[in-house]
């Protein structure tokens, strides 16, 4: 089900997140907001508040905050849709009774037209394949393994050759020139302007959502031509980093966990092995947006991609992403055959099954792969070896798990227990400064999110508006990291300058997000008293000031090629690590 804004706005508007909060947890009234104790970590004081007036929560211990939709989604696990749908209920809106703007019923029509042609698209590329012309097509796959059950469960098909054959047959059912180019089936040349297929000559991979629905192709070539693969452009249907190959199929396995592959081909053979649950993100790295969309659905990911040093980089760049889910996630590396499809036709299915039994926790890549970089005879650098390991592990929530791997490294690498603890704990503490304040009881565990230097100052500045007018004279919004960042700049400056409060309807329905609302309820939500010390607040001001304008002006000097503007910009940018400013005269 799909909410137009409005709605969302209406029932944020009238739901009552302290009511809400306090099925939960006892929230006392404490001057402006409520504070008790945080719902999602286990704390024995309160360091939880929640602001009536902003329809905010913040917890000073673990980092989590947001709104009532985010609260939902945290607490119950619920999705965006599922939480708005809750919550109309609890306040009595009748959700039929808002009706869709007609921008939103134009939206669905389109929706429902390109979804039509999509599957009449699909439906072709199937009886092409069974075309005894195309039958050397079909004896592709029969030697690549593919067995007649896949061809038929991942719906696999061909688009001819003809150069425009798909677009005069759904032409001749009907479909208009707009939804057949929305579709992404087709691309115009640039010289003649005529239309032609995008997938000619290909095998077609028909890419599902969660429901099944056919939403975009990938197409191989079967010939050796480039490229390998080529995938339906984005559209309203089509989000890469919210689309997962095979998740459909896996979804419906009661294993509980899932394989993250690299592609098509590996999803294919590892499904027709047995391996159900077996999922890959198309063409496109790993994103958070997987990650959330996976979490629904498994608690543990064993990565297995490609034995190459690409698939290596992008193992090690998906763990933490993962991880920040929550996701446990393993990793198995293949030592010998490139990638699962391959493995498979040489080992078999049983001698997979054991590796995947076996295949250790992440921290154990990521641990193998610093060694590396160090040659272990030599004592100072074992030394930065054991130093980078601590550091890793000084990052692991939760110390039962922190303290097993302890115990496994020392014993491996032959080091003191104790020395090697107070490593990791002096990291952790390292760690915890930069995020926390003056609370040193609470415990961050749990999922808590980097929150980055930028935001800390904007909220610095927010909690301390009579700065603005020393930072304006430095700082610019779009100095700011991202659209979330450079938005929340923008308001700050202004309501600070104008002793407003800043508009906060504006910011739950333009930015829903979780992790945005994250980053909103930190910076409204989170002060820290240690700025109320005049010296310290300038000097945090300060050191923000020369780190936000150094990295802009050094962004703006890789990007000039003009010779004069970057004299100007290196001038500016001396001149700027020498800044001092006179807070209290201006
Ligand atoms: N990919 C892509 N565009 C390319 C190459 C690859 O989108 N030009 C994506 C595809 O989703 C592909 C995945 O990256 O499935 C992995 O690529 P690769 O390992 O080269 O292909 P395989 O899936 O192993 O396919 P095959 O075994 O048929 O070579
Ligand atoms: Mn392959």
């Amino acid at each position: 089900m799909y909410y137009p804004e409005h709605i969302i706005e209406t029932i944020r508007e009238r739901s009552d997140i302290v009511a809400l909060i306090s099925e939960y947890t006892t929230l006392t009234k404490k001057g402006n907001s409520y504070t008790g104790l945080c719902p999602f970590h286990n704390e024995k004081t309160p360091s939880f508040s929640v602001s009536e007036e902003k329809q905010l929560y913040y917890c000073f211990g673990c980092g989590a905050g947001g709104n009532t939709v985010t609260f939902l989604m945290q607490k119950e696990n619920m999705t965006f849709p599922e939480a708005i749908k809750y919550l109309a209920e609890r306040e009595n809106i009748e959700l039929d009774e808002l009706a869709l703007s007609q921008d939103e019923i134009q939206k669905n029509q389109k929706r429902q037209r390109l979804l039509n042609v999509i599957k009449e698209a699909a439906k072709f590329f199937y009886f092409s394949l069974r075309d005894t012309k195309n039958e050397e097509i079909m004896h592709y796959l029969i030697e690549r393994n593919v067995s007649i059950e896949m061809i038929k469960q991942f719906g696999l098909g061909y688009s001819p050759s003809d150069y425009n054959i798909l677009y005069k047959y759904l032409q001749e059912k009907g479909y208009d020139d707009d939804t057949l180019m929305e579709s992404g089936l087709f691309l115009k040349s640039k010289k003649g302007g005529f239309i032609y297929d995008r997938f000619a000559s290909r095998l077609i991979f028909p890419i599902f959502d969660v429901s099944k629905k056919v939403i975009a192709f990938g197409g191989r070539v079967t010939d050796g031509s480039m490229p390998k693969y080529l995938n339906s452009p984005e559209n309203i249907l089509f989000n890469k980093s919210y689309t997962l190959y095979g998740l459909n199929f896996a979804k419906a396995t009661s294993s509980n966990y899932y394989i993250l592959v690299e592609g098509y081909m590996d999803v294919i053979a590892m499904h027709q092995a047995g391996f159900t649950q077996t999922i890959a993100s198309l063409g496109t790295a790993f994103t958070s947006s997987h990650a959330k969309l996976l979490k629904r659905y498994t608690k543990e990911v064993v990565i297995m991609y490609d034995s190459d040093s690409a698939g290596i980089n992008a193992t090690l760049r998906a763990i933490p992403i993962l991880r920040n889910e929550g996701i446990k996630v393993r990793v198995l590396q293949l030592k010998s055959g490139k990638d699962p499809d391959e493995y498979l036709k040489k080992y078999g299915k049983e001698h997979l099954m054991e590796l995947i039994k076996g295949a250790k926790a992440d921290i154990w890549f990521e641990i193998s792969r610093f060694e590396l970089k160090y040659d272990l005879k030599i004592p100072e650098q074992k030394v930065m070896f054991l130093q980078e390991v601590a550091g890793r592990l000084s990052e692991i929530p939760s110390t039962i798990e922190q303290a097993i791997y302890i115990d496994e490294i020392c014993d491996t690498y032959q080091i003191e227990s104790s020395a090697f603890k107070a490593e990791v704990n002096n990291n952790y503490k390292k760690i915890k400064h930069i995020y926390s304040t003056k609370d040193s009881q609470a415990h961050p565990k749990g999922n808590r999110q980097a929150v980055s230097t930028e935001v800390i100052f904007l909220s610095t500045i927010y909690h301390y508006p009579h700065i603005v007018k020393q930072v304006k004279q430095y700082i610019t919004p779009d100095m700011f990291e991202g659209d979330l960042l450079k938005d929340l700049a923008k308001e700050i400056f202004k309501a600070a300058a104008e002793h407003n409060e800043i508009n906060m309807m504006y910011f739950t329905a333009r930015y829903p997000e979780s992790t945005e609302q994250n980053i909103i309820s930190h910076i409204m939500m989170h002060k820290d008293e240690r700025y109320e010390e005049q010296t310290i607040l300038h000097k945090m001001v300060l050191e923000n000031i020369k780190r936000l304008k150094g990295n802009y002006l050094g962004k703006k000097m890789n990007e000039t090629k003009d010779a004069i503007e970057k004299q100007n910009l290196l001038f500016q940018k001396k001149a700027l690590d020498k800044l001092y400013i006179d807070f209290i005269n201006g």
